[in-house]
C-alpha cells in the first residue's frame, strides 16, 4: 500500500483533531479506506497547540511553503481560517498542483467560484465537506446521494454555537453571555464569535450549500441575516409558553422569481424534528423533487466531528473518488444569484 503524504496548515482546534485522527487512528483509517495516509508536515505560526498534543516535532514548520515545495506531498489541508492568509495558502497550494481540503466556510462563501476555477485550471481538487455541518456529510448528500433531484429547498440549523447557546437558555435558563462563554470554552465558536451569534457563519454555510444544490454563485451580501445576539431569556420563555422553541434557521427555497434565502431566529413548534436538535448538534433538511424531504443530523461543531469530515475528503481524494464525481458538476456558475426578498 503506497503512502499518501499530506500537509496540515493550521493546527488549532480542528487542525489538532485532524492530526490526532491521522496519527492516533491511522490503523482505523487504513482498515476502513484502504489508504495509507501520512502526515508529513504540521505548519503553523504558533505551534504551541501542536506541541501540547504530543505530535512528532520533526513534522513542525512555521513556513507553509516548505510543504508546498515537497513533491511528495499530494494534498494540503488548510485550517487556518479567515479570508486573507488562508486564501493565499489555498491559491499557492492549487498553483503548486496540490489538492486542497479546507473547512473554511467564510472563504468559500465569498470566493468559492474563483477557487474552484483555479483548482480545475490546475488539474486538482478543492474539497470542503467540513465547511458545513461539522461531522454531517451534507455536502456529499447534495452532490452525490441526491444528484438525481432538482433541489427545491434546503433549511436547517447549521451553527453549533448558536444552537448550544439557545439550548442552554431554553433548558437551563442560562444567560446568553454565560452560554456563549461555555460554547467558546468547548471549542465550538469561531475565533471571532460574532460570526456565530450574528448569523454570519450560518449564512456562509447556506451560501455554500446553495451553490452546491442550485448550481449558482450566491451574492453573499444580498442574504438577509439576523442572528441570536439580541435575544433574551424572556423571548425564549414567551416561545415556550406558546409551544415553540427558538432556533436559528438558515433557509433557501426555490421560487418562480429565483431563490429566497435568509438566516434568522424562528419559532419552531415543539412537535417539529428541528425542535429536538439540541446542544451543538446541527440538522439540515434537503427537499428533492423525487425524494421529498430528507434530513441529516449530527454534531455540527467541535474538533473531532469536523476532523472526521476533513479526513473523509482526504480519503476521497487519495482514493481518486472525489475528483471523478466533483470536477464535472456545474457549481458556482458564472451568473451570480442574488437572494430574492423574503415574503413576510
Ligand atoms: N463556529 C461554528 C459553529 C463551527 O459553531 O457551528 C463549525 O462550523
Amino acid at each position: 500500500m503506497n503512502k499518501y503524504k499530506v500537509a496540515l496548515i493550521g493546527c488549532g482546534t480542528v487542525g489538532g483533531g485532524v492530526a490526532r485522527l491521522l496519527t492516533r487512528d491511522a490503523d482505523i483509517l487504513r482498515e476502513r479506506s484502504g489508504v495509507d495516509l501520512e502526515l508529513a508536515y504540521v505548519a503553523d505560526k504558533n505551534l504551541e497547540h501542536a506541541r501540547s498534543l504530543g505530535l512528532d516535532e520533526r513534522l513542525f514548520t512555521d513556513d507553509y511553503t516548505v510543504a508546498l515545495s515537497d513533491p511528495n506531498v499530494g494534498l494540503v489541508i488548510e485550517l487556518v481560517g479567515g479570508t486573507t492568509i488562508a486564501k493565499k495558502i489555498i491559491e499557492d497550494a492549487l498553483r503548486a498542483g496540490k489538492h486542497v481540503v479546507t473547512a473554511n466556510k467564510a472563504l468559500l462563501a465569498h470566493h468559492g467560484r474563483e477557487l474552484l476555477s483555479l483548482a480545475r485550471k490546475n488539474g486538482v481538487s478543492i474539497a470542503f465537506e467540513a465547511s458545513c455541518g461539522g461531522g454531517i456529510p451534507i455536502i456529499r448528500a447534495i452532490y452525490d446521494g441526491l444528484i438525481a433531484n432538482r433541489i427545491d429547498a434546503i433549511y436547517g440549523i447549521v451553527n453549533g454555537t448558536c444552537n448550544y447557546i439557545l439550548t442552554k437558555m431554553i433548558k437551563e435558563g442560562t444567560s446568553y453571555k454565560d452560554a456563549l462563554a461555555e460554547a467558546q470554552q468547548k471549542g465550538y465558536a469561531e475565533a471571532d464569535p460574532f460570526l456565530d451569534v450574528s448569523g454570519t457563519d450560518s449564512a456562509h454555510k447556506l451560501a455554500i450549500m446553495t451553490s452546491m444544490a442550485f448550481g449558482v454563485s450566491v451574492d453573499f451580501d444580498s442574504i438577509p441575516v439576523k442572528g441570536i445576539d439580541e435575544l433574551e431569556l424572556l423571548d425564549v420563555k414567551y416561545g415556550e409558553e406558546l409551544g415553540y422553541v427558538i432556533k436559528l434557521l438558515a433557509v433557501t427555497h426555490r421560487q418562480d422569481n429565483g431563490l429566497c434565502m435568509r438566516v434568522r431566529p424562528a419559532f419552531i413548534s415543539v412537535e417539529h424534528p428541528l425542535a429536538w436538535v439540541s446542544d451543538s448538534f446541527n440538522a439540515v433538511s434537503v427537499y428533492g423533487h423525487s425524494t421529498g424531504h430528507t434530513m441529516y443530523y449530527g454534531r455540527g461543531a467541535g474538533d473531532m466531528p469536523t476532523a472526521s469530515a476533513v479526513v473523509a475528503d482526504i480519503i476521497a481524494i487519495a482514493n481518486n473518488t472525489y475528483p471523478v464525481l466533483f470536477n464535472t458538476l456545474p457549481l458556482w456558475q458564472d451568473k451570480t444569484q442574488k437572494a430574492t426578498m423574503v415574503p413576510l
